[in-house]
């Protein structure tokens, strides 16, 4: 078999890793999940669920993923040669592939919202119409199917790159990039009448409104943008130099990622509330505001109008597609290491199962509506799977194994990359305490709260 890629360096590590993300996440599913539960106090758990829990867990999906130097099934393998473990292993070869289906649906959006967009669709948009516009798109049977699979079909084109071809040089030119865009949304929707609703509704904490559910809530958030617990950073980290900082690496992505949500989040809120929407609107918040904003910026110059709209919806476009090869190739990295296949068998039959799942998500919004699991639908079903539970049951598997099951002077090597780190030595208690006690802990008691409140 040919020799496992690496990252180029540090900043292709910090960009792929960001890459993977920042994505829809941040900037569709963070603002309507903040929205949802209460504006203020959801954002000051959100951040502590970054820093006590997903940080902890970011550094243990590192620490077996360049230890192993594997896939997620060949790292428990590996590490934990005959044990139950390998259920971990398994378990985050189909999370991630369940996620993917979805997610594609919603970068199948974008990509409907870029196209019209280069159309200058928008001109005569108002938040009624565009609230129209998205829920016959959504649910109506081809045009969504059509764009999930330019979608999946564009993900699996840079996956079948490699590493450094595909996945590092397509992130590493577009996370700055996008980073410059979302500030220019930013101040624009900050100076539109009526934003300032907004602004106070993110930094006055109403914590009546959070409960139990919004905590979990929190959590799910803080690991889905993160891409936590279902072996996308453990895949990512096996393609990382052993000479490598990883906290460092994971200090940026984690800042890289909450700076962007918080971003996306000042981006949004203020122009949901110039346009008179609700916050608690749901997923489609994101897609019927914005293009209110866009349509506003086009009265004073319309040019300005349509070329901010595109470059923005491309940006989204650009986000979801650094984060959905993130999670397809965890399946490829599978199929090629345990199972022999060329990189280009892997890819397709990953791409393969991916859309004929995504289909169904896709259909479950229109002609499918009345399949219910558990009362919701098959999209609904399948994010609320993964974030609320699969996402939190992986991250807690992963933090148990290198805090209890993985040789404590193993995880030292990795961490401070055999105590040649003076930084990462002396902070290795408090990272070891977390990984142990913090997170387990805290991730155990989130998900049982719902059940007991
Ligand atoms: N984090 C990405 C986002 O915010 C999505 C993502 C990529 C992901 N890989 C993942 C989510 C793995 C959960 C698990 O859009």
């Amino acid at each position: 078999m040919a020799a496992r890629e690496h990252f180029g360096g540090r900043v292709a590590v910090v960009m792929a890793m960001a890459g993977s993300a920042i994505g829809l996440g941040n900037i569709w599913r963070f603002p309507y999940v903040l929205g949802q539960n209460g504006g203020a106090a959801f954002l000051l758990v959100y951040v502590l669920s970054c820093f006590l829990l997903a940080l902890p867990i970011f550094c243990s999906e590192t620490v077996i993923g360049r230890r192993s130097r594997a896939n997620t099934f060949g790292a428990m393998e590996k590490l934990a040669p005959g044990t139950p473990w390998k259920w971990l292993g398994l378990l985050t070869i189909i999370s991630p592939l369940l996620i993917l289906s979805y997610y594609s649906v919603v970068g199948g959006w974008s990509v409907e919202y870029f196209a019209k967009s280069l159309s200058f669709d928008f001109d005569s948009v108002n938040p009624l119409a565009a609230e129209g516009f998205f829920d016959r798109f959504i649910s109506s049977t081809w045009k969504p199917v059509l764009t999930h699979t330019v979608f999946l079909g564009i993900t699996a084109g840079i996956v079948l790159f490699g590493v450094k071809k595909g996945i590092e040089r397509f992130s590493k030119w577009t996370i700055p990039a996008l980073f410059v865009l979302i500030v220019a949304i930013l101040v624009y929707s900050l100076s539109l009448p009526g934003s300032g609703s907004g602004v106070e509704y993110l930094f006055h904490p109403d914590f009546s409104k959070l409960g139990a559910q919004g905590v979990s809530a929190a959590m799910g958030q803080a690991f889905f943008s993160m891409s936590l617990g279902v072996g996308t950073i453990l895949t990512y980290a096996s393609y990382v130099k052993k000479e490598e900082d990883l906290v460092k690496s994971g200090f940026g992505t984690a800042l890289f990622d909450l700076g962007f949500a918080l971003l996306a989040g000042f981006a949004v809120m203020p122009a949901v509330f110039a346009a008179g929407l609700a916050p608690q609107e749901g997923p489609s918040l994101v897609f019927q505001t914005l293009p209110f904003i866009f349509t506003k910026m086009g009265s004073s110059s319309p040019w300005l109008g349509a070329l901010v709209s595109i470059i923005f919806f491309l940006s989204i476009l650009v986000a979801a597609l650094t984060s959905s090869i993130s999670m397809m190739e965890v399946g490829v990295a599978y199929l090629v290491e345990e199972k022999k296949m060329k990189r280009t068998t892997a890819t397709l039959a990953i791409t393969a199962f991916t859309w004929a799942l995504g289909v169904l998500c896709s259909l479950s919004l229109g002609v499918l509506g009345e399949y219910r699991i558990l009362g919701l639908s098959i999209f609904d079903f399948l994010d609320r799977l993964c974030s609320n539970w699969l996402l939190p049951a992986g991250g807690l598997l992963f933090t148990l194994f290198v805090g209890w099951k993985m040789k404590k002077a193993d995880v030292w090597d990795e961490i401070t990359n055999s105590g040649t780190i003076p930084l990462a030595c002396k902070f290795f208690p408090v990272i070891y305490f977390l990984i142990r006690f913090v997170a387990p802990v805290g991730i155990f008691i989130v998900f049982i709260s719902p059940l007991l409140f």
